[in-house]
């Protein structure tokens, strides 16, 4: 059987997508699936620092899809997260085209258990690409009634693409004693964006340096655990929504 395919997709920027794709990539791959990133954002590039690979890279996804290397070539092993190969995005390039990356994928279905999409916000190049190849999606939002509707809007072009599974996480969550949400209710946010929850994400120290300085989640922290919890939930197993 081929990989899963797995987009992470958002209508606006800056929700979490990368941050999450890596975490949730590292935890896929710590459960013993051979787990491959790709992040589509032209010029954007971020998950390079996030998986510690940043200065690894010699060729990337455009490369890759011009034809101008094998598509072995760019994938690089993350030095943080064993069994977590990472292709990264260019620093700046053309439009990811549907077929180029279908055939790439492909080419990887054999060799990886899941292949993870990193996106970019809104509904252009790098959506319509993953899209045409994933059969999973996941939408980050975060608890406020822009993301919430932009996340609405980009749930309904997955439905209306007939995407097999759509899943929500929440990101970036105050919790806590006296912590506000600018929609408190979580059931709000499901409702609008009217995909089923498959995770719920503190706003955290913890996650923000794991992104910004390209460092582990602690091995004991609640972050970790609840990034484990999504991994399992997305390879299709029994495990409880934490929310702390
Ligand atoms: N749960 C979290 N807690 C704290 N900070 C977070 C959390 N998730 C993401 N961040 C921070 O939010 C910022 C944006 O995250 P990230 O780059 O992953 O978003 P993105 O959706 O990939 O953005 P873009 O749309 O530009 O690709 C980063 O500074 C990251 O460290
Ligand atoms: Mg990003």
């Amino acid at each position: 059987m081929g990989a899963k395919v797995i987009m992470v997709a958002s209508g606006k920027g800056g929700t979490g997508k990368s941050t999450l794709s890596v975490l949730l990539a590292a935890e896929l791959a710590a459960a013993g699936k051979r787990t491959l990133l790709i992040e589509l954002d032209s010029g954007l590039r971020s998950v390079d620092i996030i998986a510690g690979v940043c200065g690894k890279t010699v060729y990337d996804i455009e490369d890759i899809l011009s034809g101008r290397c094998e598509a072995d070539k760019a994938v690089v092993q993350s030095p943080l997260y064993p069994g977590l190969s990472v292709v990264s995005a260019p620093y700046s390039g053309g439009e990811i085209r549907p077929e180029a990356l279908r055939v790439m994928v492909n080419k990887m279905m054999p060799v990886f258990d899941i292949v993870l999409l990193d996106t970019a916000a809104g509904l252009g190049a790098p959506f319509l690409a993953a899209k045409a190849v994933a059969s999973m999606a996941l939408v980050v939002i975060t608890p406020d009634a822009v993301t919430m509707r932009d996340g609405r809007i980009v749930a309904d072009e997955l439905f209306d693409a007939g995407m097999p599974e759509i899943r929500l996480i929440i990101n970036r969550v105050a919790v806590g004693r006296g912590a506000k949400n600018p929609v408190s209710n979580l059931d709000e946010c499901i409702d609008t964006v009217g995909a089923q929850l498959i995770g719920v994400v503190p706003a955290s120290q913890e996650i923000a340096f794991a992104a910004a300085e390209g460092r582990v989640l602690g091995a004991a922290s609640d972050e970790k655990l609840i990034m484990r919890s999504i991994a399992f939930r997305i390879l299709g197993e029994d495990a409880p929504l934490v929310i702390r």
